[in-house]
């Protein structure tokens, strides 16, 4: 499925080309989605996913909760077509609510159809960084408003250094990785296609992972914790009592 104007987030050009050129540039990708997942309780009935994509992260989501319903989020027609058919291949499809819409509205504007709360727990990978801080904060608080008592919120996302100092150690931590592929990065640039804006989001507004901390406890959630990091990648969230 080409299409030149591709929206943040896409990354790829043809949307087949998604889940194998992820995982080439983003240094243990399975690992991080992995780490994200084991810290949703099994038992969780209403999960939010932001930013579903090819349904990669909703996949691993729905083994992990044998009772989950999930609501997949995400403003390309593209990706949640994509899921869906992959879902179906996988028998998974009717656990899913595919939800066409942009979640920096929902930041902004507190209105989001469909959604019944509250939710159990609310997860993304690779999504919320498109986002302005500003917004990421509101959407910290919006996620935290709809969270059961004891609910959570996992996100999984690039993050700046703390200090400039490390930026070229985080660059050649990636670089590393990408080089250890078995295919180029010329071969993966050539199939990427960056969408400039959409809606809300950019093509990246990443902040250093204090940031985040700070946000989500200002946000109101406790516990606020790292689960997994891997120099400019980390996924972190809280529960909210
Ligand atoms: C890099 S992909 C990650 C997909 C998937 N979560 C994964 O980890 O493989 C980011 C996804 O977020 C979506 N996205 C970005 N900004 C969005 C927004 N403001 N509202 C809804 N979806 C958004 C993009 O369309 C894209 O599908």
């Amino acid at each position: 499925m080409n299409n030149s104007e591709n929206y943040p987030g896409e990354v790829f050009a043809d949307t087949a080309d998604f889940d194998s050129g992820i995982r080439a540039l983003v240094p243990h990708y399975d690992e991080m989605l992995h780490a994200l997942v084991q810290a949703v309780p099994a038992d969780s009935r209403q999960i939010l996913e932001l930013g579903c994509g090819t349904g990669e992260l909703t996949v691993k989501i729905l083994q992990h909760c044998p009772n989950a319903q999930v609501y997949a989020v995400d403003y390309s027609s593209r990706m949640l077509q994509f899921a869906r058919h992959k879902l179906e291949h996988l028998g998974l499809v009717g656990r899913v609510s595919w939800i066409e819409a942009d979640f920096g509205n929902w930041a902004e504007s507190g209105l989001f159809a469909g959604v019944e709360s509250p939710l159990d727990a609310c997860i993304s990978s690779l999504a919320i960084h498109h986002l302005r801080d500003e917004l990421k904060f509101k959407l910290f608080e919006r996620i935290h408003d709809r969270l059961h008592q004891d609910g959570c919120f996992w996100n999984a996302d690039p993050v700046l250094p703390e200090a400039e100092a490390l930026a070229a150690v985080y660059e050649e931590a990636r670089n590393g990785w990408i080089r250890e592929q078995p295919i180029a990065l010329e071969e993966i640039r050539a199939k990427m296609n960056r969408g400039t804006t959409h809606g809300h989001s950019s093509h990246d507004h990443l902040a250093p992972l204090s940031m985040h901390l700070d946000f989500l406890s200002k946000a109101q959630f406790s516990t606020v914790d790292i689960l997994w990091k891997y120099y400019g990648f980390a996924v972190f969230g809280g529960y909210r009592s």
